[in-house]
């Protein structure tokens, strides 16, 4: 018998790049883009920020550099930065926050990794009595990694929108899977980013590239993270080949997202029976969490069935959809979860 494909649900970053995506790669026009000449960047760049409805945008290696440039660009060290106290930023970005940019991250929280609105207004320092620092910038994260993969309501994000703006503050959108969002919400792109100075999303998550982010916002804000990128030695040269990646994911796997949602609720449903899994969180889109007694037993015995996921905590293990679990692969991680749940106590 032929071997069993592995199943790899550690995360949507995982997946390899399609035939498609990497026939386009090999024809793409490239050149110097430190020189700004790589036309299939430039391409990208104005191709991003006409979807997000922004005036100019940047292609970074990473999520966790766009990330850093926002923060980087719309504050100075010794300011607080608003987050939610579940953010990747806080949590998984190496304290580049604190180190790189020198800056002080409030940490609040708020149900599924969504900020309260009413408690980021408690949040805000406006006083100019020297003891304070100010808080300057906001940052939100749509869809909310360690929140399940939660949508952030609209109304939510124009009620933090406005909370910056009465402060004049600016409001950052982590959108590492803003498409995730747009697909599961039908809330478009642009319309999320109407209410955020600045937004950044992943190609290489569940878009399915190799590589690469890009943040945009308005010209005279990116043009800052221009030359921060720099000077975090993110600038790339023939990236144009990493932009085609970029530009194939646009045109074809943004819609096929839905498979990716429909899978992980498919995978909940088929597992609700077993007493030993429960269901901490909703899963809205392809990112789902389970409490176990043991996660690392647990890994470890579907691992051993061929199914990988990751322990986030002693009890938590996630698992999440994307491009390269099929229908047949969901079939056999359910089956590998049943068959392991039978070994916890
Ligand atoms: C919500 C969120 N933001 C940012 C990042 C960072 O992206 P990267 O791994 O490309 O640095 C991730 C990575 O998983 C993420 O989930």
């Amino acid at each position: 018998m032929a071997e069993m494909q592995p199943v790899d649900l550690r995360s949507d970053t995982v997946t390899k790049p399609a035939s498609g995506m990497r026939a386009a790669m090999a024809k793409a026009e490239v050149g110097d883009d430190v020189f700004g000449e790589d036309p299939t960047v430039n391409v990208l760049q104005r191709r991003a920020a006409g979807l997000l409805g922004k005036e100019a945008a940047l292609f970074v290696p990473s999520g966790t550099m766009a990330n850093l440039l926002a923060f980087l660009c719309q504050s100075r060290p010794g300011d607080t930065v608003i987050l939610h106290a579940d953010s990747h930023p806080f949590n998984y970005e190496s304290g580049g926050l604190g180190m790189v940019a020198g800056v002080l991250t409030k940490t609040i929280l708020g149900d599924l990794g969504i900020l309260e609105p009413e408690l980021v207004r408690t949040a805000v320092v406006r006083n100019d009595d020297h003891h304070y620092s100010h808080t300057t910038v906001i940052g939100i994260e749509n869809t909310t990694n360690r929140g399940g993969g939660a949508v952030y309501p609209l109304p939510t994000v124009e009620a933090i929108a406005a909370i910056a703006k009465e402060n004049g503050m600016r409001l950052h959108c982590d959108g590492a899977r803003l498409f995730n969002a747009v697909v599961a919400s039908g809330t478009g792109a642009a319309e999320y980013a109407r209410h955020c100075d600045t937004v950044s999303f992943c190609f290489s998550k569940g878009l399915g590239a190799p590589a690469g982010s890009v943040l945009v916002g308005d010209r005279a804000t990116i043009d800052r993270a221009h030359r921060y990128r720099k000077m975090l030695g993110g600038g790339m040269r023939q990236a144009g080949v990493l932009a085609a990646a970029a530009l194939y994911a646009l045109d074809h796997h943004i819609e096929r997202l839905a498979e990716d949602h429909l899978r992980a609720s498919r995978f909940r449903e088929s597992l609700k029976d077993i007493p030993q899994v429960e269901f901490p969180l909703p899963s809205p889109t392809n990112i789902v969490f389970l409490d176990v007694p043991d996660a690392l037993a647990y890994v470890g015995h579907c691992a051993e069935r061929g199914v990988f996921m990751l322990p986030v905590s002693p009890t938590r293990v996630r698992a999440v959809f994307h491009l390269d679990v099929d229908d047949t692969g969901l079939e056999r991680a359910v089956a590998a979860l049943r068959d392991a749940a039978a070994t916890l106590r």
